[in-house]
């Protein structure tokens, strides 16, 4: 697959701020990348360079082909953005929003069926004003898909939206990958980034603490596999179960939970252990390292 993105060594300051400090990746065609980080680490900005909407201080960026810097409408004719903070005219209604944006491109989609996409059939005719914060970020959202687009950037598209609509807004950004679109996008919802993402780059202090698949990040920052139950009373002491063990256990109130690079054989000895005294053990889990936990650790080494 070719590259939709090419980065290297991209840096931007402002003044002596140096909000994205030397980053390179690239990104190919059909892939979804979904950038991680905390507020203030240059997501952002990172993304605007890619659109074209900043300038940037060094560093070779390559989008579609082109450098966003200099290249002209064709370029914007290919790409659909979703601002972290959109500024349309709140006095127009959505389908009159919709209208005005649609002279921009070459192969717009139809003002109902952008609609129909982000479920606002019942809003069309109402100012955007009047919409609750999740509805008009889903205004956003259809004005991000206008153009049809190859390459999508959507800056934390799902802010503010309720459970459910959060759910179908990744159903309608699947059917865009589905399409072979490439997408990038900014989110805080780690949950968003496992459910969309091929990929997840965590961006900290404006340099790339990590990238990989969400199963990579757990594999290599994670901190092992966790086995966890309840044990019932026992009148014998714990050493037999506990100290063969490779992991580290932790217990509490008989509740038992155990870290280990070794959950084969961990689980094996313990299984072994209750059966043959003939124990249930209440509530056995054996689970990965929660993504979050590896983002905490990530973004609070390099804090
Ligand atoms: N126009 C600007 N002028 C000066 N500094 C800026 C400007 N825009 C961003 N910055 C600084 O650049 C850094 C990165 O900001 P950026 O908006 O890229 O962060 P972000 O990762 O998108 O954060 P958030 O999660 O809050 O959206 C911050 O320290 C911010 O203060
Ligand atoms: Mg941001």
């Amino acid at each position: 697959m070719p590259n939709a993105i090419e980065v290297t060594d991209l840096v931007k300051s402002y003044g002596s701020n140096r909000a994205v400090d030397g980053v390179s990746f690239a990104v190919e065609e059909g892939e979804v990348v979904a950038i991680l980080g905390p507020n203030g680490a240059g997501k952002s900005t990172t993304v605007e360079i890619l659109e074209g909407h900043r300038s940037r201080t060094s560093g070779d960026v390559r989008v579609l082909g082109v450098d966003p810097g200099t290249a002209g409408p064709g370029f914007r004719d290919r790409l659909g953005i979703v601002l972290q903070s959109a500024g349309v005219d709140k006095e127009l209604t959505v389908r009159e929003v919709l209208h005005f944006y649609r002279v921009a491109y070459s192969r717009p989609r139809e003002v109902d069926e952008l609609i129909a996409m982000v479920e606002l059939e019942d809003k069309a005719d109402e100012r955007v004003s009047t919409l609750s914060g999740g509805q008009q970020r889903r205004v956003d959202l259809a004005l991000g898909l206008i153009g049809d687009p190859d390459l999508i950037f959507l800056d934390e598209p799902t802010t503010g939206f309720d459970p459910a609509a959060r759910r179908r807004s990744w159903d309608l950004v699947r059917n865009l990958t589905e399409l072979g679109r490439t997408v990038v996008l900014t989110t805080h919802s780690l949950e968003e980034a496992e459910q969309l993402a091929d990929r997840v780059m965590v961006l900290a202090a404006g340099r790339i603490v990590a990238d990989g698949s969400a199963s990579q990040l757990r594999a290599d920052f994670g901190k092992g596999t966790r086995i966890s139950f309840g044990l019932p009373a026992v009148d014998e002491p714990l050493s037999g179960l506990l100290d063969p063990l490779q992991g580290t256990s932790r217990g509490r109130d008989r509740r038992i939970e155990i870290t280990t690079d070794a959950p084969t054989a961990d689980l094996a000895h313990i299984t072994a252990w209750a059966t043959s005294r003939g124990l249930e053990l209440d509530g056995l889990t054996v689970s990965s390292t929660e993504l979050e936990d590896v983002y905490l650790g990530l973004v609070g080494e390099e804090a």
